[in-house]
């Protein structure tokens, strides 16, 4: 029976570092962003916490108990997704991001129940993840969905989603793009071929530390400088808690004013003694000069592993909430011209979550399913399909027999598209060798494998053999789902191994 599903219950959803939003199709088959229980299309991925866990707190009424009790609000968490790091631990549970953007989660679903009523609404999502997050930061956004009882049904690159919701994919024509998302945690940027029916992701970059706050933080030690210099007032997160999360909240207004005024003042108070800050865009522009040029790099290597002429690029599309930064806005005319740049009428910070709604709806229908209250003439046709891209490399792990250094041994290098697989065949080390380790890595050739992440492991045993001559196969194929298969075969005895690695990708 084909399955029949409600269009409130598949959504879409942007974990953002700074803002998280989530959107279904509406009745037209449009997407949409679901309000808050605030009210706020926008929900500030903050987390305030109690002790004892007596009472979570997320969004804009987490990051107003900032000024009270800062050490108990997280936020930015998505920068720490997939460390170990924990920010307390409460009832014997540890706080990490995964456990924070499980709450967040949790918040945005409910915002979707009291909003449609559908007490279904949000149970199934696909959820955008930065083009560049590695496995154990994919596996840790799976995790927090499944705590917050989502089901996922696939994990979309932010930039890809954002180019669903443009409908690039829909119109006709064949076009180059540049998406660049310069959000508040990371930056990313892909380029992305769009053409009969299909988007191709044919390079993908980013630097996941570098956003908003960054810009954010040089300008809070601009402010913080003055209180120094004027009235030696040393003011630290530890020595002032409370005035420096308002001094940073003032910084964040402040610099936002100035995407629309040409000056903007930051005044602070603090133990009775006061600056104020005048900014220019000419400032703002000298004091985020090296964040620029980092985000140039990142352009420059995504047009270069993609090798195309950025000639060739016939549109950038800019979304992200700190794209609005003037000077940001100067380098990209600078670079393309402003024929090319497109914000279009998406909201930069709204398009990503619209675009994993429609994705959501993709997924219903092309398994056969139909998404019932929704006219489907405004659904994109399920046959539309995007392709993406490896977005790191994997390879196993081999040891220099003389130096027994341990390095990566690539297999499937990054930026290809989507199914790809390849094999390589090794030696064996030792004399009389019988067990061998099979490192699943993601690094690069010749990285070394302390500095990689291993993904998967397998000790296998086989009948001695010489060493030095190739006697060993590894085969690795990456679908489109993200499972890694990998199969070892032994060309002595033509014994087989499989490992897979279940990662959910697109
Ligand atoms: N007018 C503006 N001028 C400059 N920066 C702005 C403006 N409006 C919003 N921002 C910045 O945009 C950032 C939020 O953008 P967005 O919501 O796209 O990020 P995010 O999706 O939460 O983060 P990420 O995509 O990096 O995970 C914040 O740093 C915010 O200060
Ligand atoms: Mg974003």
């Amino acid at each position: 029976m084909k399955e029949k599903v409600r269009n409130s219950s598949v959504a879409g959803i942007d974990l953002g570092t700074g803002f998280s939003e989530l959107a279904i199709l509406d009745d037209t088959g449009r997407p949409t962003i679901i309000p808050n229980l605030d009210g706020e299309f926008k929900t500030p991925s903050v987390v305030y916490v109690a002790s004892q866990l007596a009472e979570i707190v997320i969004g804009t009424a987490a990051l107003g108990m900032g000024v009270i009790h800062p050490e108990r609000v997280i936020t930015q968490c998505k920068r720490d997704v997939g460390t170990n790091k924990v920010y307390f631990t409460e009832n014997g549970i540890s706080v990490t991001s995964e456990w924070a953007q499980a709450e967040i989660l949790k918040y945005l679903r409910a915002s979707a129940i009291k909003h449609t009523g559908d007490d279904q609404a949000a149970s199934r999502a696909v959820i955008t993840v930065p083009a560049y997050f590695k496995e154990n930061q994919r596996q840790s956004v799976q995790r927090s969905a499944e705590i917050a009882g989502i089901e996922v049904m696939g994990l979309i690159n932010e930039p890809t989603a954002a180019g669903l919701s443009h409908g690039l994919v829909e119109k006709q024509g064949d076009r180059l793009v540049l998406i660049v998302d310069f959000g508040q945690g990371t930056f990313d940027c892909s380029l992305v071929s769009f053409g009969g029916g299909n988007a191709t992701v044919i390079a993908s970059h980013g630097d996941n530390q570098l956003g908003g706050k960054d810009v954010d933080d040089t300008l809070l030690r601009l402010v913080l400088e003055q209180f120094d210099t004027q009235h030696s007032l040393h003011i630290t997160p530890e020595s002032h808690p409370a005035d420096w999360f308002q001094i940073w909240q003032q910084v964040v207004r402040q610099k936002e004013r100035l995407s629309a005024c040409s000056l903007v003042k930051v005044c602070a108070r603090v133990d009775g003694k006061q600056i104020m800050l005048e900014l220019t865009r000419d400032t703002l522009a000298e004091q985020i000069h090296n964040l620029l040029e980092r985000a140039e790099r990142v352009i420059d290597e995504v047009i270069a592993n993609g090798k195309v002429d950025p000639k060739e690029i016939t549109h950038v599309l800019l979304i992200g909430g700190s794209s609005r930064l003037t000077p940001f806005q100067e380098l990209i005319r600078r670079k393309f011209g402003q024929e090319r740049i497109h914000g279009g009428n998406v909201s930069p910070d709204l398009a990503v979550a619209e675009g994993a709604a429609i994705k959501a709806a993709k997924v219903v229908l092309s398994s056969g399913g139909t998404v019932v209250d929704c006219s489907l003439r405004a659904i994109p046709a399920p046959a539309i399909s995007t392709t993406d891209v490896m977005p790191h490399s994997l390879g196993v792990s081999v040891q220099d027999p003389v130096s027994l250094i341990e390095t990566c041994s690539s297999i499937l290098e990054k930026n290809q598209p989507l199914p790809c697989n390849a094999s390589r065949q090794f030696g064996s080390v030792k004399d009389d060798q019988r067990v061998f380790v099979v490192s699943v890595l993601q690094g690069e050739e010749g990285q070394l494998t302390k500095d990689c992440l291993v993904v998967g492991q397998r000790q296998i045993e086989l009948p001695p053999r010489p060493p030095g001559q190739p006697s060993l196969e590894v085969r690795m194929g990456y679908d489109t789902s993200g499972m890694v298969n990998v199969r070892f075969r032994d060309l002595v005895s033509g014994v087989h191994e499989t490992i897979t690695v279940n990662f959910f990708n697109e």
